[in-house]
């Protein structure tokens, strides 16, 4: 199985997981990338059992909505049930980094609200310790010199991503070359920086399943 099949394989599996639970009232919280956009369109073949989607970004409320599935606001559903998105990087507690699509501010506030966050992901994403891949910062443009020397301070290399403007108007750090032994940590530490909206770091609430796939199947993980 190639990446893409992997990936394919952990949207049905996110959807065989949700869909018993599903009733009248759900609304499914939906997340960004190529992950994520494998399980919307597996979610466009139930889509008469799905009562309300909220999405985390511009790019998946398109899709969602191409496929002809409702997409509301955030502010005009009282809960989100389930929320199934992709990572760039889970450790085995299920602390992620995410916003490899620049959309972790939109993701996080989504995952803050709902009741159960299922991950999906290739198994390539399950490391031991999280920052082989360069965390992800959401800052106010004005503040951006002012973040990366703080970054700096804190054991980073921060690279400003070129040409990306996140669906909120901000811009985009990446720091590399910054191992995270304690992911709760340098969640709060980074976010405590002025200028910072958040960082790509879902370690204070990560997810509650992770749904992995393998070339041996798809394996259901529990944070440890
Ligand atoms: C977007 C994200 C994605 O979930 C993350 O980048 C994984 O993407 P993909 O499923 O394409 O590998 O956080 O901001």
């Amino acid at each position: 199985m190639d990446q893409n099949e992997l990936k394919q394989a952990v949207a049905r599996a996110a959807l065989d997981y949700i869909r018993p639970k599903l009733d009248n009232d759900s609304v499914v919280g939906i997340g960004t990338g190529s992950t994520a956009n494998c399980f919307i369109d597996a979610l466009a073949t139930v889509k008469g059992q799905i009562n309300a989607t909220v999405a985390s970004s511009e790019a998946s409320a398109e899709r969602l909505a191409t496929l002809g599935i409702p997409v509301y606001e955030l502010n005009s559903v009282d809960r989100v049930d389930f929320y199934v998105d992709g990572a760039d990087e889970a450790n085995s507690a299920l602390q992620l980094i995410k916003g490899g699509g620049a959309a972790l501010t939109r993701e996080k506030i989504v995952t803050a609200v709902a009741t159960e966050f299922i991950c999906i992901a290739d198994a390539s994403k399950l490391v031991d310790t999280l920052g082989e891949f360069p965390l992800p910062v959401e800052v106010i443009p004005m503040a951006r010199g002012h973040v990366a020397r703080e970054l700096v301070k804190l054991g980073g290399d921060p690279v400003y991503r070129d040409g990306v403007i996140t669906d909120n108007g901000n811009i985009i750090i990446d720091v590399y070359r910054f191992p995270i032994p304690q992911p709760a940590v340098t969640e709060q530490a980074i976010n405590a920086i002025t200028g910072v909206v958040t960082n790509g770091l879902f370690a204070l609430k990560g997810a509650d399943i992770l749904l992995l796939g393998t070339t041996d199947g798809v394996q259901t993980l529990y944070p440890r």
